[in-house]
């Protein structure tokens, strides 16, 4: 270009080197090499693979992002998104109503419930499960679901690693057994009135 012609450029006493006008700081001044080789190549590469990145995954469509990779992943283990398994998802289910099922249910009951709920599921830490109030609602499959995911910022932890689908179903069946039923000193309700 013709105004770099008439520029003079400064060069380094010492190596010739070309020195970058302007960039001085206590004395050091800047040298105007060129940007060394393998980075630039690392630069262009990285142009070319975003280039590439976006056709596959947002042009194309070829592969999933790491989000939905996951969500597949989940769903072929028998788990939706949110990490429920497929029984609660569905609205559909019913209550075990068989002996053997409610007594399954009921020793699960007390082995691992009892404590924060009470035998009679009047509650202690946890809510009052014999009234006609509820906090995830009141239905058969709202149990199986809270059962599953818990409330641990509240003190329930989830129970899907502690108990297999079978037994979600029987302790949750026996829960709604306890409904309408009247141990001695309930806890106050707590939620909504069920429907
Ligand atoms: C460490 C104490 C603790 C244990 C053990 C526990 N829970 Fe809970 N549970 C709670 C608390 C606390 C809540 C209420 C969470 C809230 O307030 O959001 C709760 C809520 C519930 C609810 C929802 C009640 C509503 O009103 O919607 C059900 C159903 C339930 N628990 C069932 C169970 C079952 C079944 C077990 C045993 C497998 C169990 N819990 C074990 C503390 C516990």
């Amino acid at each position: 270009m013709e105004m770099n012609k008439n520029k003079t450029v400064e060069k380094d006493e010492l190596t010739g080197d070309v020195l970058l006008s302007g960039h001085e700081s206590d004395n050091i001044r800047e040298l105007d090499n060129s940007l060394p080789k393998w980075w630039v190549w690392l630069f262009i590469i990285t142009i070319v693979w975003s280039v590439g990145y976006i056709f596959i995954y947002d042009v194309i469509e070829a592969a999933p992002y790491q989000q939905d990779e996951w969500k597949n992943e989940m769903a072929a283990a028998g788990s939706n998104a949110s990490g429920q398994t497929v029984l609660a998802a569905d609205s559909t289910l019913v209550a075990l109503a068989d002996e053997a099922s409610l007594a399954a249910g009921k020793e699960i009951w007390l082995k691992q419930c009892k404590v924060c709920h009470l035998e009679g599921g009047q509650g202690l830490v946890g809510p009052n499960l014999t009234d006609n109030f509820s906090i995830y609602g009141c239905k058969y499959f709202n149990v199986v679901n809270i059962i599953i995911v818990g409330a641990p910022e509240k003190g329930m932890i989830s129970w899907k690693t502690q108990l297999a689908d079978n037994q979600i179903k029987q302790v949750a069946s026996f829960i709604m057994t306890l409904q309408g039923t009247t141990p001695p000193n309930p806890k106050a309700p707590q939620g909504e009135p069920c429907k």
